[in-house]
């Protein structure tokens, strides 16, 4: 937490707010983002592209956190981004994002999905399969149009990361696989389809990725497989996607890069290998997702009961936990954790905090170092901002928090806290004919 985040009665600031009158105005868990940070964050992606003189796209990847009023925060900081289900492109439509700077990522997109994304005019689709080749192909037909398409290859590098957030490995269920000739096949199917129009190769390996050397190896890959496809096809990719997965710290002991900084090692990689093939510097797009959203944003959750266990960490429950945040019962993701109604108490105690749900995996965090706290007291717990809310659920029918956004010492609400009418909304009573 720094300095300027401390208000003179010691409570956390957030995009200048009040957290603690935020709980209590709009109740709690709450979830908050500090939107200055979300914009920084795109304008210094953005920064190193124009330092490096490239064309590029920084293409915010939705799922990380989807709603009306982020796509809107992306389009007006000149973001592209990326949607994986009629839902990400419904809500992107809502915000009125510009739908050419929209592409459609997935490894299973229903026929309605690209009929949808086709008919609001998607800027690109990123065909992950052969099966989805075929389906485009009949839908263009059917809609008698036309769209850009990229390829997604399975690059064969294993980050270093949790194994559910792998994704470029071999044995992967996305894209083309390279090695088999798949990939080299998809481009020929692609290419004879006049109403596709190829526009470059995407590879994604992976989330929450702190090593440079598999950003560097998956950019080099690409460049090896478009010089090899120019020569041997004459077909020259004019974009390469990198994909996203720029790791960020959570806890003390997370040293990662500067988000930005490795996006500069890949586009210089990418600058290298086009010199030294004597191709064409493609435009360059990334992905990112987590590093865009989950700095700026803070769970917010009010202390309950607590359970001392002789010899072990007590106990401390609040009013949230796997609902709002499962990503450490599913991951074993860790999160720092502050008294947010009293920065300046002096930690004293290792603590559990446990969350209000059924499941004794349900423990928003294994360790949290903390001042004693009492019932009433407000904790925030740090940089829950990507795949938290996104990732929400009704579990134990509890109803999913608000979400406020904070900026230049003003907040408002950006999503509805759930009500109880809203939980049976969709529920029909049954009766036995
Ligand atoms: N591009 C593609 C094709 C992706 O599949 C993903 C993430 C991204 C970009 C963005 O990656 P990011 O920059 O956010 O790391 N729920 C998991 C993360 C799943 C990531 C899925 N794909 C978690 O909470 O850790």
């Amino acid at each position: 937490i720094a300095s300027s985040q401390v208000s003179p009665e010691g409570h956390l600031l957030i995009g200048g707010v009040d957290s603690v009158s935020l709980a209590k105005k709009y109740g709690t868990p709450l979830i908050v983002y500090d939107v200055g940070q979300i914009r920084q964050q795109i304008r210094k992606f953005k920064q190193v592209f124009e330092e490096e003189k490239t064309s590029y796209a920084v293409s915010y990847a939705s799922k990380a956190f989807a709603t009306i009023a982020m796509y809107q925060v992306a389009a007006e900081e000149g973001a592209y981004t990326d949607v994986v289900s009629a839902g990400e492109l419904y809500t992107a439509l809502k915000a009125s994002f510009p739908m050419e700077r929209v592409s459609f990522h997935g490894n299973n997109k229903s026929r309605a999905e690209l009929e949808m994304a086709v008919k609001n005019h998607v800027g690109k689709i990123i065909i992950d399969n052969f099966y989805e080749i075929k389906l485009l192909k009949e839908v263009l037909q059917e809609n008698d149009s036309h769209i850009k398409v990229m390829l997604r290859l399975t690059p064969g590098i294993s980050a270093h990361t949790h194994e559910y957030d792998q994704t470029g490995q071999i044995d992967s269920k996305f894209g083309f696989d390279l090695n088999s000739g798949q990939a080299a096949k998809a481009l020929q199917e692609v290419l004879a389809e006049p109403r596709m129009d190829m526009v470059g190769i995407h590879a994604h390996i992976g989330s929450q990725i702190f090593e440079l050397n598999g950003f560097e190896m998956a950019a080099q890959k690409l460049m090896q497989v478009a010089s090899s496809w120019r020569e041997k096809y004459g077909y020259t990719a004019k974009i390469i996607n990198v994909g996203g997965g720029f790791g960020i710290k959570y806890v003390s002991s997370d040293h990662p890069l500067k988000p930005e900084a490795f996006v500069k090692a890949i586009v210089e990689t990418i600058k290298q290998e086009a010199a030294k093939n004597d191709y064409p510097l493609p435009e360059i797009d990334i992905e990112p997702g987590r590093s865009i959203v989950g700095p700026a944003g803070y769970n917010l959750y009010q202390v309950g009961s607590r359970k001392d266990v002789p010899g072990l960490k007590p106990y401390v429950t609040v009013d949230g936990g796997m609902g709002d945040n499962i990503r450490p019962a599913l991951y074993q993701a860790e999160y720092e954790t502050v008294l947010a109604n009293n920065l300046k108490a002096r930690e004293e105690e290792h603590v559990r905090i446990a969350g209000k749900y059924c499941e004794s995996g349900d423990l928003l965090s294994a360790d949290a170092f903390l001042p004693k706290t009492k019932p009433g007291d407000i904790l925030a717990m740090l940089d829950t901002g990507a795949y938290g809310y996104s990732m929400a659920s009704n579990y134990n029918r509890n109803p999913r928090p608000a979400v406020v956004f904070a900026e230049n010492g003003h907040a408002q609400v950006v999503v509805k806290r759930e009500s109880l009418e809203d939980l049976v909304r969709l529920d029909q009573s049954y009766q036995e004919d």
